[in-house]
């Protein structure tokens, strides 16, 4: 059997990943999972049951209970829905859980999925990974942009220092943290728009799957 051709793309809050692997699945004819919607659902759950996204038992159940119809929910965005994410992205028994979600869904047919451990831990043999960032800055300045064109009330220290909050989390939790892999090109887009990060992606994912 042929190896799947797996895309990996991670890196942090709004540095364009989400963006560049839609473009890249199409480009490629491949499936596209934004893993992040998996941790946002979870997070979710527990918080429409009136429960508490650190706590580990509350957690694990709910990934568990994860149904594909729960990352439609319009509500995953936003400072409340990204510190819920942040939260149970920390326990292992979450990961635990969404793992084998992860792993089928690339697995038949290929597919480009972004997170903060697909090149890591999801698929450590994927052909081609992408570790894609930018300056703290630059994407708060994003996702500022993003948060206030839905309408939310937030200024754009707030959310530059829940940003940098959340990166520190991601960075340095025990379980999968988030590093580029030792095989993953980084792509820092500060100064990229999306057109010129995509063409670079294009070549260097191109060259990989070859
Ligand atoms: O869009 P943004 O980059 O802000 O976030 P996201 O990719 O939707 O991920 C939300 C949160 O889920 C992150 O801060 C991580 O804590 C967690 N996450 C993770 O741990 N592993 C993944 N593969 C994807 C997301």
């Amino acid at each position: 059997m042929s190896t799947p051709q797996i895309v990996a793309i991670d890196g942090p809050a709004a540095s364009g990943k989400g963006t560049l692997a839609r473009r890249l699945a199409a480009a490629l004819d491949l499936p596209y999972l934004d893993t992040g919607l998996l941790y946002r659902a979870t997070g979710r759950l527990v918080l429409d049951a009136g429960g508490n996204p650190a706590d580990p038992a509350q957690a694990e159940a709910a990934a568990r209970r994860l149904k594909p119809e729960n990352l439609d929910r319009a509500d995953l965005r936003g400072p409340e829905a990204d510190m819920a994410a942040s939260q149970v992205a920390s326990i292992p028994a979450v990961r635990a859980a969404l793992l084998d979600f992860q792993r089928g869904f690339g697995a038949a047919h290929g597919a480009v999925l972004d997170g903060r451990d697909i090149g890591t831990v999801i698929f450590p043999a994927a052909p081609a990974k992408l570790f894609v960032t930018a300056s703290l800055d630059e994407r708060a300045r994003r996702r500022f942009l993003e948060v206030t064109s839905k309408g939310l009330d937030e200024t754009l220290e707030d959310v530059r220092r829940e940003m940098a909050e959340r990166d520190e989390a991601d960075r340095n939790r025990a379980a999968a943290p988030l590093r580029p892999a030792d095989d993953a090109v980084v792509l820092d887009t500060t100064t990229l728009d999306p057109d010129a990060a995509f063409c670079r992606a294009m070549e260097i994912v191109r060259e990989r799957l070859a």
